[in-house]
């Protein structure tokens, strides 16, 4: 068997021979340093073209960078050009957008302020996102809600055209913003996001109108539509008619355990840049508002909405058992709730 394979090679080696055919021999030769050389050239190509599209984005990037913002040294982390994944900013790309969230709990005129902000041509924010459950159901999936929403990708009614100065969300203290405050806080300090904290100083009216709003998630008072916010007297009128009993016995606890949310919150979230704010401040004096756009760093307007408040006036006609919670509260620290529109 080595035998004859040796002499195979040998065969073969004889075929070889220049001497067997020259012509076609360099025929060979000149076919193979034809296509090595296309080949070659071809690779060549690749690669130029390659770097010079590579160059040619370089250049864009470098060429047209965002001019420096007129800012103070501080605002720095503040400042952010998002780049959206499904459209493109256009002639906005410039324009520096700020990231909020507005913390606050249920009925306590976020809904209000919500549609006060979003009557800005510049502000954009996108509701109650967590109160979708799953969004909320770890610190994962909820920073990669976070994520989209500040990157522009989030896509609701309150999303403007590309010019968006400053972009956020509607966050109750219960839908995980508590439970996972340690991944917020981090991800708030690292990405440069402000809270706009948004309490209510009467918690008297606020348990009110917590109270008659579940009740009229079965009643469904308008016309068999449950609304929380409407846009009309008439319909103010016909929700503040049901009046809710209280339980004057649970009425101090249920208070408290309020402010200790609070004031929890504003524990945890104290080292993150943010704004207090209170419901019945701006209501007294819409000025305010200048406080909260200053904040926000975006260009002053006159904010409306077309939203209209549902219990108005003095608190004892929107109860069923005043006398209960008159009596319970006197010589209490929330006595003052009990009297005039609003607590100092
Ligand atoms: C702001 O509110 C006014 C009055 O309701 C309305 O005319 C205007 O279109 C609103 N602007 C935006 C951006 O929503
Ligand atoms: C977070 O929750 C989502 C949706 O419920 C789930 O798919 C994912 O595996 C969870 N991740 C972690 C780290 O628990
Ligand atoms: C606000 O929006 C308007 C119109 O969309 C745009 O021209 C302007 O540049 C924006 N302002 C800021 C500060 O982004
Ligand atoms: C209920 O519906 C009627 C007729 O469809 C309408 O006239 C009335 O204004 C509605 N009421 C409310 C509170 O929406
Ligand atoms: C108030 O709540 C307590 C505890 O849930 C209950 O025992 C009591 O009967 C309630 N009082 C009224 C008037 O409903
Ligand atoms: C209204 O609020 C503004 C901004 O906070 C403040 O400067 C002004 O003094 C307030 N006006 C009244 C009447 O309270
Ligand atoms: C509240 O308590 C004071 C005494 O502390 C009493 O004089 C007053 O009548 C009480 N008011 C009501 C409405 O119960």
């Amino acid at each position: 068997m080595p035998d004859d394979l040796c002499s195979f090679a040998k065969d073969a080696f004889i075929l070889k021979s220049p001497k067997k055919s020259p012509l076609v021999l360099r025929m060979i030769v000149l076919v193979l340093v034809m296509v090595c050389g296309v080949y070659i050239c071809s690779v060549c190509l690749k690669q130029i073209s390659t770097r010079t599209k590579s160059e040619f984005l370089n250049v864009q990037v470098i060429e047209r960078p965002c001019p420096e913002p007129n800012i103070e040294p501080w605002e720095i982390p503040y400042v952010h050009y998002p780049k959206p994944k499904t459209y493109s900013r256009a002639e906005c790309a410039c324009n520096p957008v700020r990231y909020f969230a507005i913390l606050s709990m249920q009925r306590s005129g976020s809904g209000w302020f919500e549609t006060l902000l979003n009557n800005h041509t510049n502000i954009s924010s996108n509701g109650e996102i967590f109160s979708v459950k799953v969004r909320r159901s770890n610190s994962s999936t909820i920073i990669e809600t976070l994520d989209k929403i500040y990157n522009l990708d989030w896509f609701s009614s309150a999303s403007k055209n590309e010019c968006t100065a400053a972009v956020g969300l509607k966050w109750m203290l219960n839908q995980g913003l508590l439970q996972h405050h340690e991944e917020i806080v981090e991800y708030f300090r690292t990405q440069g996001v402000s809270a706009i904290f948004l309490f209510r100083r009467n918690l008297l009216r606020r348990m009110i109108s917590v109270l008659a709003n579940s009740y009229d998630r079965n009643a469904k008072l308008l016309n068999g539509t449950h609304k929380s916010h409407v846009h009309s007297p008439h319909e103010a009128e016909i929700l503040a008619r049901y009046k809710p009993v209280i339980n004057a016995t649970l009425l101090i606890r249920d208070m408290k355990q309020v402010e200790d949310t609070q004031t929890k919150a504003l524990e945890y979230f104290k080292s993150t840049r943010h704004i207090i704010v209170y419901y019945e401040d701006i209501l007294k004096n819409h000025t305010k508002l200048v406080d909260v756009q200053e904040f926000l760093q975006v260009p002053l307007r006159d904010l409306k909405s077309r939203q209209v408040k549902i219990h108005k006036g003095t608190l004892s006609k929107y109860v069923a058992n005043w006398d209960d919670v008159q009596n319970a509260l006197n010589g209490t620290q929330y006595e003052s709730f009990l009297h005039g529109a609003y607590r100092k």
